[in-house]
């Protein structure tokens, strides 16, 4: 009831935030909830309502516990600024970045634009962000502020089986958080680190990129994702040829290996990907021991679309392509590349998911867990609740 009158009243907030500019609606609604969510009664009511808490939620993936599985994608929270807000929504997990070494401006504004005929997105943001070391600073006050220290016994925790390393390895640890607890939140929300190259650095070092991300934010989220597939940095896709992959992903697993404990890396890729090349990614997957796949980014593709948003598009230009048109083609990809690794390598599901039916296809089609994005813009802050609700 009270998650209804809430979604309700979301829709007459998206229409005001609808008339204005869409990246700036997006920084306004999100320190709007920064405002609230720092006052300790209206988190803790947030919460209470827009956090699912039922046991029956619990994942366990790459040696890891998500409290649920649906999680937030890339993008969204860049700069690792919101981290309690999302959490207090209910989140599962939250994916930061793309970050990359240097600090970047991203693309000329306006780049991110509405297409609300079809709950679709476009976005040229390019990869704008603070730059890793800003971002590890931030994560480092998050991880301080949410992580009780731990009895010496539990310090790392096996790897999950099946997943292609030595069960010799080891994850760092994952605890419940101490603001979850504060504010009547179950378990932790997991951290991913999408990692990426800056626009100056030729696709030949790359590699350099991916490693000084890896490093610098190694202690302070709970997985990797390697992007090479976002559509927005000049070159970045080429990175997706075997070549390419096999000498980022083989660079950071061997960095990986060296440690006392591992991190799980994952991989991004497009749903424009033709059936050769998602035959190479699943059997360099199974070379280099990937230990999942983020299936799939934007579209450089404008099927789809309504009349009304084909004409839109004429005057936006450039950019990728997200939330409901997106569905088809992310569900086709999902399914070719679990069968090409035998469903052997778990998938994280994005793109177009608003619903719990949409979140149950993913699964169906063999998802480990899944992410909103463009479903979150349009269906707002009860989504993760609607989806938990509906699924099987
Ligand atoms: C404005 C915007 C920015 C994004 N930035 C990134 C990014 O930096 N890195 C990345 O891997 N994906 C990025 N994405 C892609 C999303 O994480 C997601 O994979 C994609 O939008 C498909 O999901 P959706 O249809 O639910 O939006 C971005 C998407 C949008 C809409």
């Amino acid at each position: 009831m009270i998650c209804f009158t809430f979604a309700r009243m979301y829709t007459l907030v998206r229409k005001v935030f609808f008339l204005m500019d869409a990246e700036r609606a997006h920084y306004l609604s999100m320190n709007a909830l920064r405002f609230f969510c720092g006052i300790p009664p209206i988190r803790s009511a947030i919460s209470a309502v827009f956090s699912p808490n039922e046991q029956s939620l619990k994942r366990e993936q790459f040696g890891l516990t998500f409290k649920n599985p649906i999680g937030l994608g890339a993008g969204f929270d860049k700069n690792a600024t919101y981290l309690r807000e999302l959490e207090t929504l209910g989140f599962g997990f939250v994916e930061i970045g793309t970050v990359t070494p240097l600090p970047q401006e991203g693309n000329e504004k306006p780049r991110l634009f509405r297409l609300p005929e079809d709950k679709a997105l476009i976005n040229r943001m390019g990869f704008n962000n603070d730059g890793v070391k800003v971002v590890r600073k931030r994560l480092e006050e998050w991880k301080t502020n949410t992580t009780p220290h731990l009895p010496a016994g539990r310090q790392a925790r096996p790897r999950a089986a099946g997943l292609g390393a030595p069960p010799e390895q080891v994850y760092q640890p994952l605890v419940g958080g101490e603001f979850g607890k504060q504010a009547g939140i179950q378990g932790k929300m997991i951290i991913g680190g999408n990692i990426g190259k800056n626009k100056v650095t030729p696709n030949e070092d790359a590699w350099k990129d991916y490693e000084i991300c890896f490093n610098e934010l190694f202690d302070v989220v709970d997985y990797f994702v390697v992007n090479v597939s976002s559509p927005n940095t000049p070159g970045l896709r080429a990175l997706q040829d075997k070549d390419s992959l096999l000498k980022i992903l083989g660079t950071l697993q061997q960095n990986n290996k060296q440690r006392p404990v591992q991190k799980p890396i994952l991989l991004k890729i497009a749903p424009d990907l033709t059936d050769g090349q998602l035959q190479d990614i699943a059997s360099l997957a199974e070379e280099i021991q990937l230990d999942g796949i983020v299936s799939s980014n934007t579209t450089i593709s404008r099927e789809n679309l309504s009349e009304l948003s084909k004409a839109q598009v004429e005057t936006i230009g450039m950019g990728g392509l997200s939330g409901k048109p997106l569905k088809s083609a992310s569900d086709e990809i999902l399914k070719k590349i679990v069968l090409l690794t035998k469903g052997k390598v778990p998938v994280i599901a994005s793109g177009g998911i608003f619903t719990a039916s949409d979140a149950q296809d993913k699964f169906d089609h063999g998802a480990a867990l899944v992410q909103v994005w463009t479903g979150f813009i349009y269906e707002g802050p009860g989504i993760v609740t609607k989806i938990c609700k509906g699924l099987k």
